[in-house]
This record gives structure tokens, C-alpha cells and sequence, in this order.
């Protein structure tokens, strides 16, 4: 296929939760199939970011998967539009834009409830605002032990009102042996619900 011609537009946001390395990994999955990606973090998973993966941030996000050992293709740049997360004019801000999918991995407690209370104070917000109200795909993947009733309140309301709530939370059924194993397994599931073919995901068989 031409690399000139993507065949989906996804907003990613990556939050301030533990797992940034899950949105890198995703990151990579969306742009080895050639998606066009609309580019999100909050000013937490740039800190997340800086403690977890060691990667800094600034307004390249090659920097993405180059600092994560990608072998980057020469195209990848301009599948990808990084927005600032304070901009709450840019494309994803707008239904006209047409986005089909907003996905929020991994997704802050902190951004969940603010999704869930209707908020739309950043781009992130506004981005799953506009997903609800447009009735898109809106994939948000917690990652946070214990749940609080309040959380489990904000996951229903938003389950309630059409988001998919997709805890990151890996299954091991397909034996890993490496961290990114289970990161990968993650991040296929959620391009398996986005639509999106991909070779990455490990499919139960059936067993006697
Ligand atoms: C190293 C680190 C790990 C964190 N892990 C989590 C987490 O797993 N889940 C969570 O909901 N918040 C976590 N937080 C807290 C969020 O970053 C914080 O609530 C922040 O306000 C979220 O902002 P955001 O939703 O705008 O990204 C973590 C913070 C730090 C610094």
C-alpha cells in the first residue's frame, strides 16, 4: 500500500498514568499500518515519560520511537501531527474534523473523571468530548490498582454514555517472556477493536 495514502485517522492521547511506554508501543503499531495519527500528551505523561522510559519530550514526536529503539520508517513523520495538549482549537478539538477514534492509553484516573463529569478543559478532554457527542469510538485504558467506587463509578458512567473502557491490563495466556510481550498484547487488543489489521496480537486457538 502507498505510504501517501493512510487508511484511518486516530487521535491519540497519552496521560500522566504508569504505562507510557504502552502509548510508544501503540504509537509504532498505528504507524506500521499506516494510520494517521493526531498526537496528544499531557503535561503528566511527559513526566511519566522522562521517569519511566527516560525519553524527553519536546515538539518532535519522532523523538517517540527513536529514543524507544524503533527503527524508524522514512514516512512516519508525516503520519503523525503532534497537537499541545493546551490547544484546544486543533483538529481534534472538532467533529468536522472527522476523527473516528479517540484512544487514551494509557488513561489517567485524573483525565477519566474529567471525561466522565462531561469537562472538556484541555484537547484531551475536548477530543473524548467530541467522540461522545459525535458517537465515535472512544477506547479509554486505565491503569491504576485498587479502584476506588468513584472510579468504578466514572468507568460506568462513561461504559454507560459509549466509551469502551479497556484497563490496560495484559492477559498471559500467550506465554510472554518479555516485558514488551506484554505491553504488545495491550496494545493489539486495542488496535484489534479499533479495526485496524495487524499481525502483533496473539489469538486464542481454543484448547481441549
Ligand atoms: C510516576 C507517576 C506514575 C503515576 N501513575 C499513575 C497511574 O498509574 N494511574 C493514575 O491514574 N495516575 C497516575 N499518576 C498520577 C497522574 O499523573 C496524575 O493524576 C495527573 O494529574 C494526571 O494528569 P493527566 O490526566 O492530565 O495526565 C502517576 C504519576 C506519576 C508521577
Amino acid at each position: 500500500m502507498p505510504h501517501s495514502s493512510p487508511r484511518a485517522s486516530v487521535c491519540l492521547a497519552v496521560s500522566g498514568a504508569s504505562g507510557a511506554i504502552y502509548g510508544i508501543r501503540l504509537l509504532r503499531m498505528l504507524l506500521q499500518a499506516e494510520t494517521q495519527v493526531e498526537l496528544i500528551y499531557t503535561p503528566a505523561a511527559r513526566r511519566v515519560l522522562a521517569e519511566e522510559c527516560g525519553i524527553v519530550l519536546g515538539t518532535d514526536p519522532t523523538v517517540l520511537w527513536q529514543e524507544s529503539g524503533a527503527a524508524a520508517d522514512e514516512n512516519w513523520p508525516t503520519l503523525v501531527q503532534l497537537h499541545s495538549h493546551q490547544n484546544i482549537g486543533a483538529k481534534p478539538a472538532s467533529g468536522s474534523a472527522g476523527i473516528q477514534t479517540v484512544i487514551v492509553l494509557p488513561c489517567s484516573l485524573d483525565t477519566l473523571a474529567a471525561i466522565s463529569m462531561g469537562r472538556a478543559e484541555n484537547l484531551v478532554e475536548r477530543a473524548a468530548q467530541v467522540a461522545l457527542k459525535e458517537q465515535r469510538q472512544l477506547i479509554l485504558c486505565p491503569r491504576e490498582t485498587p479502584l476506588s467506587k468513584v472510579h468504578l463509578d466514572h468507568m460506568s458512567r462513561l461504559a454507560w454514555a459509549g466509551a469502551m473502557i479497556l484497563p490496560a491490563c495484559p492477559g498471559f495466556y500467550h506465554q510472554p517472556r518479555r516485558m514488551e510481550d506484554l505491553v504488545d498484547q495491550v496494545c493489539a487488543k486495542v488496535m484489534d477493536v479499533c479495526g485496524i489489521s495487524q499481525t502483533d496480537i496473539f489469538r486464542w486457538q481454543g484448547s481441549e
